[in-house]
């Protein structure tokens, strides 16, 4: 998917991002996003692609010793994120191209991010190259499963009508484009492992749609 589309689509939408967020997850999305911290471990420089309004950082907590570091193409979102964390550094810039020094990074986190990027492959060979040795990445997701096919039937039926009157065609388009694009867990799985990624573990929650995957690094 371009960025440019995701960028200019999430900055309209910052404003009501968090509460739409928290209200699709019934409240998960906090749960998660404590449980991807806890399975990647709280040390070191830490960057979050594709940060949004911020909230993996801010949950690393004010008494985190590295440097919290968050980057996204949407400048809406970066607003609301210097607003929640005001000691964490924010850079405008895509995951395609990160702008930083090789082995810059002991951990780099995606919250509901992969599926959205232009180019998965490229990212992550950018990934390998910031981050330290042994350096590790968390991603979660929605991943494709049996479900999927109903729940884009939904959102092109019985949703539509809220989806039309909350975001208007453009966006609610975007939505049901960005679930087609997700992959099975086990594909990215795969894609880690080429581009040099051993995974380390996997966690699965609301009912198998969403995943929370850790890897390390390979030498
Ligand atoms: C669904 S939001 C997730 C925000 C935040 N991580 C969270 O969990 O709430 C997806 C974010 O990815 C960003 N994004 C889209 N394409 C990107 C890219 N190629 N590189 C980095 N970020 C991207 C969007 O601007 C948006 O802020």
């Amino acid at each position: 998917m371009s960025y440019k589309t995701a960028a200019e689509i999430f900055s309209q939408i910052s404003g009501i991002y968090d509460r739409f967020l928290s209200l699709i997850t019934f409240g998960g999305i906090h749960s998660w996003q404590k449980d991807l911290i806890e399975d990647m471990g709280k040390e070191g420089n830490w960057l979050d692609v594709g940060t949004g309004t911020g909230e993996v950082l801010a949950k690393l907590g004010e008494s985190y010793e590295g440097l919290r570091v968050g980057l996204d193409p949407a400048e809406g979102m970066l607003r609301k994120a210097k607003g929640k964390c005001r000691s964490c550094g924010f850079v405008l810039g895509v995951a395609e191209s990160l702008p930083f020094k090789e082995e810059t990074f002991s951990k780099i986190s995606l919250s509901l991010v992969f599926r959205h990027l232009e180019d998965q492959r490229s990212f992550l060979k950018e990934a390998r190259r910031v981050l330290k040795e042994e350096g590790k990445i968390g991603i979660i997701d929605v991943g494709r499963f049996g479900g999927t096919g109903v729940l884009l039937f939904l959102m092109k039926t019985l949703l539509r009508p809220f989806g039309l009157l909350i975001f208007g065609k453009e966006k609610w388009e975007f939505f049901i484009r960005s679930i087609e694009e997700s992959l099975p867990v086990e594909e990215v799985k795969r894609i880690l492992k080429e581009e040099g990624f051993e995974v380390l573990k996997v966690r699965r929650r609301m009912f198998g749609t969403v995943f929370i995957m850790t890897a390390k690094r390979t030498a």
